[in-house]
C-alpha cells in the first residue's frame, strides 16, 4: 500500500513539473513570438552535414542557434565527432528533451544550454559555425553578432542585410522550397 501511494506521489510529481514546463513553453512562445519548436527534416540535416562535410571538414566548433528538441545539434556532432558542438535553446521543455536525448544516446562532443541563444553568443569567443534555422525574428537578432563565426549556415530565412556567400537551393516539400544560405566572413 505504502509502495502504491509513494508510486502514486511520483507521477503526479511528474505530471505537475511536464505541466509547469509546457505552460512556460506557452508563455514563452507568445513572450517572445517564436515560432514553435518545428524540428529540422533528416533532409535539412543531410543538407547542412554535407555542406559542413565539403567545405568546411576541419571546424572546430559549432553551435545551432535555436536548437529546438536537439536533432540537428547531435546529428552534425556524430557526423564530425573531432568538433565541439553546442544547442542554444529558450524553451525550457524542448532543452530538456534534448539535453536527456544526448546523455542517454550522445554523441559526447555535444551540449546543450538553455537561454538566449544571441547572448550566449556574445559573451561566447565565438564559434568556426553557427547553424540557424529559425525565423525571421531569431536572425534579425543574430546579425549583430555575426561577428562571432567564422561561416554561418542559415536554412530557409537568410541573414538581412549581408550577401551569402553561397545559395543552395535544396528540395520542395510541405513547407515549400528549401533553401541553404552560406554566409562566410
Ligand atoms: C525552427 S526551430 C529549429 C530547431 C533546431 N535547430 C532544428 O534544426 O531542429 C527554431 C528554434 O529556435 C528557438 N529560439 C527562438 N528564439 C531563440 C533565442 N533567442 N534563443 C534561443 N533559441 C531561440 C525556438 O524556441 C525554436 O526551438
Amino acid at each position: 500500500m505504502t509502495y502504491l501511494l509513494i508510486g502514486l506521489l511520483v507521477l503526479w510529481l511528474l505530471f505537475a513539473v511536464f505541466m509547469i514546463l509546457l505552460c512556460l513553453e506557452v508563455g514563452a512562445t507568445f513572450i517572445i513570438r517564436s515560432a514553435p519548436e518545428v524540428p529540422s527534416s533528416r533532409r535539412l540535416r543531410d543538407a547542412v552535414a554535407a555542406e559542413i562535410r565539403k567545405n568546411y571538414p576541419d571546424a572546430k566548433t559549432a553551435i545551432d542557434v535555436g536548437s529546438g528538441w536537439g536533432g540537428m545539434a547531435r546529428r552534425v556532432a556524430r557526423e564530425f565527432p573531432k568538433m565541439k558542438v553546442t544547442g542554444a535553446e529558450l524553451m525550457p521543455l524542448a532543452f530538456i528533451c534534448s539535453w536527456i536525448a544526448r546523455a542517454v544516446f550522445g554523441p559526447r562532443n555535444c551540449r546543450f544550454v538553455l537561454g538566449d541563444a544571441v547572448k550566449f553568443i556574445k559573451k561566447s569567443k565565438g564559434f568556426d559555425i553557427g547553424i540557424c534555422y529559425s525565423g525571421t525574428g531569431l536572425m534579425r537578432a543574430v546579425a549583430p553578432v555575426k561577428n562571432k563565426f567564422k561561416i554561418i549556415i542559415a536554412l530557409d530565412f537568410p541573414l538581412p542585410d549581408a550577401k551569402p556567400t553561397r545559395t543552395i537551393q535544396l528540395h520542395k516539400d510541405t513547407l515549400g522550397q528549401h533553401v541553404l544560405y552560406v554566409y562566410e566572413k
